[in-house]
């Protein structure tokens, strides 16, 4: 008896369709992968890299984890942003966040969640630097919305932060660095205009000389 067949089944299926519209997809890809886009986002199933944006296989390498966070001293997201950058050389790193977004969602919350409570501290302070002006906002909504939004936008700035990253501009590299969001109600991404390409758009106290 096979588990789960309806997964086999379904990639049978799914596999036969690419062929159909071209033949050598899966040879070619074996060859290498040379994807021009490194994803961070959440691991939430209803935010799924490829799908949202139409893209193949092959075209985006992703880094999924609990709210789209970039810790400093995580070393899988690390290795993740090192690989991407300095032996794939992608053109673009994409930090993509969420509305309605359970992470964000707990750590606006006094319960206590378990093990996970740890992962969170890293939004609690997203809320911290960004207190006055999430509380100002005239719902709860509204208040988790803008932290989502903050909370992109934050790991932007550790995604440029790393030397990877900076190491990587100084040597002429192009990258650039964006923050998107996307709505899970509508299916609609949405770009939050903090695009950061050079070590001129980063505070002077980040900067690694
Ligand atoms: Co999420």
């Amino acid at each position: 008896m096979q588990v789960l067949k309806h997964f086999f089944d379904n990639n049978k299926n799914w596999a036969a369709t690419i062929k159909k519209s071209d033949p050598d997809f899966f040879s070619k890809l074996a060859n290498q992968q040379r994807p021009e886009y490194l994803w961070i986002g959440c691991a939430d199933s209803r935010v799924p890299a490829n799908e949202i944006v139409n893209m193949l296989p092959g075209e985006i390498f992703v880094h999924r984890n609990i709210a789209n966070v970039v810790v400093h001293t995580d070393l899988n997201c690390l290795s993740v942003i090192q690989y991407a950058v300095e032996v794939l050389k992608v053109k673009h790193i994409i930090v993509c966040g969420h509305y309605d977004c359970g992470g964000i969602t707990a750590a606006l919350e006094n319960s206590e969640h378990g093990l996970i409570d740890n992962w969170l501290r890293h939004i609690k302070d997203v809320y911290r630097f960004h207190q006055e002006e999430i509380d100002a906002q005239p719902s709860e909504k509204k208040r988790l919305d803008r932290l989502c939004e903050l909370n992109v936008i934050e790991q932007v700035a550790n995604v440029c932060h790393t030397t990877m990253v900076q190491n990587a501009w100084k040597s002429g590299q192009g990258l650039a660095v964006h923050g998107w969001i996307y709505r899970v109600s509508d299916g609609i991404l949405r770009d939050l205009n903090v695009c950061t390409t050079g070590i001129q758009d980063i505070p002077l106290v980040q900067r690694i000389a």
